[in-house]
């Protein structure tokens, strides 16, 4: 319906603000259900397929993905990786998930591929997702009919009356700033350090992830695929990539991940960026009919794997409660929300903390906080209880049901 204000109305049952993995897979998630959703996105279909990110899943996730019909390709391309190496003081060791956890293990399957999966089967599904809008506002969040207005691609304005809306706009989205002032509450870390990543058409020089404790700071071996490498750096928290020309780059990582007898293959690099390093937990995730997701309530550094893993986590607990909400007219699970994500954000949270603060080199540290964290990664290695702890919470932790 075109109103004289040239506005265009219509109706849904959840509007979704943001097309990366939370949004896209809570449209999916609530269609299997029969729940009705809109999903859109200020940026382009191409930059949400390419955009790199994270590459590493949880056990859990991966089965959620399988469960719900997102799993042929992955099946058929994804790594199963059953550890990881831990590096430090010039040693490798290798910690088994599989036998310290009853089995575990975590699957390599970048989050391009799992955004890709999902627009293709959420437009085949007859879905609309609305790319390349602008002007996003949600209004209206304490009543039962909370709206959502965008301006498409193409300049028109929309309307759209809603039963409930998703805020999964990622941590810079506008859902979380809507809620009323003084409801949040933030609780934060900043890092003294950032990432720099790579991608390079070279295959891996590993067969397991290496995270590797240097003195001269903190180094990641990951990988997209048997041909594709991913590499970390650490680097100061405001340093610019133009600083660091592919040559340096593989000499600092060759430098920060060398053992004797071990060779680091090199290779085109295709993608190089650098990203900061936060901890960020919002809280509650929920006020009246909004609710928020994923990257638009909390953010992890990336050691550990977790800001993905609970992007999917968080929309299975939200299509569970919201389907609950809409076809059943029980609240009860709408209620719980904030309280059933936050459990397994804080776990996360502190995981991550954890691991980033044993593997990296602060800038004002001392020779107590370098010992403490050799004398922890001894311990990891050593003890079976604790590389069971780290390895419970890199297999992810809590049971995903759906
Ligand atoms: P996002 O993927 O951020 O999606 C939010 C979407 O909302 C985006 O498409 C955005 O364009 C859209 N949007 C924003 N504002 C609006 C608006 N106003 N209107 C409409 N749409 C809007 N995690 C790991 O586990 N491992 C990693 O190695 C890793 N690396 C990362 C590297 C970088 C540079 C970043 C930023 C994150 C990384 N993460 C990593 C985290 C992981 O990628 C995120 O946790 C995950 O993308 C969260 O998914 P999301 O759907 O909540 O948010
Ligand atoms: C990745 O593959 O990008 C990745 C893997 C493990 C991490 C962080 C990033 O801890």
């Amino acid at each position: 319906m075109v109103g004289l204000d040239m506005t265009t109305s219509a109706r849904t049952q959840v509007g979704i603000v943001g097309a990366g993995p939370a949004g896209l897979l809570l449209s999916h998630l609530l269609a299997l259900r029969g729940i009705d959703s809109i999903v859109v996105e200020n940026r382009s279909r191409a930059y949400c397929e390419a955009r790199q990110r994270a590459g590493l899943l949880e056990a859990g996730s991966t089965e959620l993905l399988r469960q719900v019909g997102l799993g042929a390709r992955m099946d058929a391309e994804s790594l199963e990786h059953g550890g990881i190496y831990l590096q430090f003081a010039g040693e490798r060791h290798h910690l088994d998930f599989r036998d310290l956890t009853g089995g575990r293990w975590v699957t390599i399957w970048a989050q391009t591929e799992i955004v890709k999966d999902l627009i293709r089967a959420r437009l085949a599904a007859g879905a609309q997702i609305e790319f390349e809008v602008s002007d996003t506002e949600v209004t209206d969040l304490s009543s039962e009919t909370p709206v959502l207005r965008y301006t498409d691609a193409a300049g028109t304005r929309h309307e759209v009356t809603c039963d409930a809306i998703a805020g999964c706009d990622g941590f810079h989205g506008i859902c979380r700033e809507s809620m009323p002032p003084g409801l949040l509450r933030v609780a934060e870390r900043e890092y003294p350090y950032a990432w720099l990543g790579i991608l390079a058409i070279v295959p891996p020089s590993t067969d397991e992830l290496i995270y590797s404790r240097h003195d001269d700071g903190f180094a990641l071996h990951t990988m997209r695929t048997t041909q594709v490498s991913r590499l970390y750096l650490q680097v100061p928290a405001d340093d610019e990539i133009e600083g660091w020309s592919d040559d340096r780059i593989w000499a600092e990582l060759r430098r920060r991940l060398e053992v004797p007898g071990w060779e680091l293959k090199t290779g085109p690099i295709t993608e190089k960026a650098v990203s900061p390093m936060r901890s960020y937990v919002a809280t509650p995730m929920q006020y009246g009919r909004l609710f928020l997701a994923g990257d638009a309530a909390h953010i992890v550094p990336p050691t550990g794997a977790k800001g993905l893993n609970l992007a999917i986590a968080d929309v299975t607990v939200l299509a569970t409660a919201l389907v609950s909400l809409l076809r059943d007219h029980d609240p009860s699970g709408a209620a719980g929300y904030s309280d059933a994500c936050l459990r397994r954000v804080w776990r996360a949270t502190h995981f991550s903390w954890w691991m980033t603060t044993m593997l990296h080199i602060d800038p004002h540290q001392d020779r107590f906080g370098a010992e403490l964290q050799l004398s922890q990664l001894r311990y990891v290695i050593a003890s079976r209880a604790a590389a069971t702890t780290l390895a419970e919470n890199y297999t992810g932790y809590y049971p995903l049901r759906w």
